[in-house]
């Protein structure tokens, strides 16, 4: 089975509706949905902030560290399925502490089952700790200063959430505070805002991977900059789909990206909201938007080698 890294997945978008009701039960926390089809008719979005609504909303349901052990290791067993390998996957500390979740019980159960990947899952992980951009970069480092506190080891730090009108260079000072710790640094940019959101996230922040960059085929000299510096762009024709940012995935960019040489990879987002994981993600662009067996290995050979694996590990995945 081909080997694939998911370098562009949010443990919180993880969360089934099946295990909203379950972990709600469990910790005694009223739902305001009926039932399961009560909330999936919900999971019909107008555009990114409306999704947001409900992903924040959701995650309201996830207390104790046992919790976002089982939340995490539930998506590790579905991602291997989808022949994941390597996985280094997002999580919104501040959407847990802004609701008095204490960061050692946050982090602390997503550690937890992330130190049991490889044994249990065979899947080497790291964790990367985004920052809510529609919070202030004050915020930001604050929690970047809570998840170091921890002392859970974070592999790098990025950028989401509502992205028109919150520039990324506000978040200048916490990326180059977890540069200079060593961290490796990503951003959201090009999903709802234009190629000037992605030409900012790399003058400002210096990120190494793009998340998203949907919109960055509208600008030339973008694209021949993202090719000539070996920029990945970790994208998510799902998503895009489900929150209007393109039509169908028969009109998704990636394709074309790829044949004009971007270093363009494939991944989840936020699969339980999406309609469904890579395997699915992957299904969907060979059925609508015609990839073959060549383009599809060339999209997960692209994953390992953007990934922050080591060399070794990437030429062990590659094999
Ligand atoms: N975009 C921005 N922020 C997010 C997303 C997304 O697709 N998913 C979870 N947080
Ligand atoms: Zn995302």
């Amino acid at each position: 089975m081909t080997a694939w890294a998911e370098l562009h997945v949010h443990l919180e978008g993880t969360l089934e509706p099946e295990l909203i009701f379950a972990l709600a039960e469990r910790n005694g926390i009223p739902l305001p949905y009926a039932d399961l089809d009560d909330l999936r008719a919900r999971y019909d979005f107008a555009d990114l902030q409306s999704f947001l609504d409900l992903y924040y909303t959701n995650m309201q349901v996830l207390q104790t560290a046992q919790d976002f052990a089982d939340l995490t290791d539930a998506y590790l067993a579905r991602a291997r399925q989808a022949g994941v390998r390597r996985a280094e996957v997002f999580f919104d500390l501040q959407a847990h502490t802004a609701r008095g979740i204490p960061p050692e019980v946050a982090l602390g159960g997503v550690h937890q089952a992330l130190a049991a990947a490889e044994a249990q899952h065979g899947i080497s992980t790291g964790l990367i700790l985004t920052f809510l951009r529609h919070l202030p970069a004050g915020e930001a480092m604050a929690a970047y200063r809570q998840a170091v506190e921890t002392g859970v080891p974070l592999l790098g730090v990025g950028l989401c959430s509502t992205e028109i009108g919150h520039p990324a260079a506000e978040f200048a000072d916490v990326f180059s505070q977890a540069r200079a710790d060593g961290l490796r640094t990503v951003a959201h940019a090009g999903e709802e805002g234009d190629a000037s959101y992605v030409w900012d996230a790399l003058r400002a922040l210096d990120v190494e991977r793009i998340d998203h960059g949907v919109h960055a085929i509208e600008d030339d000299r973008l694209i021949d900059h993202l090719v000539g510096e070996r920029i990945p762009l970790t994208m998510c024709p799902l998503s895009n789909v489900r929150l209007k940012v393109v039509p169908s995935l028969a009109a998704h960019p990636i394709l074309e990206m790829l044949r004009r040489g971007v270093h363009v990879t494939v991944n989840s987002d936020d699969p339980a909201y999406f309609g469904g994981y890579l395997d699915d993600v992957v299904a969907g662009l060979r059925a609508e938007l015609g990839l073959t067996d060549a383009d599809v290995a060339q999209l997960a050979r692209n994953s390992i080698l953007a990934s922050f694996a080591s060399e070794a590990e990437k030429a062990r995945l590659l094999a």
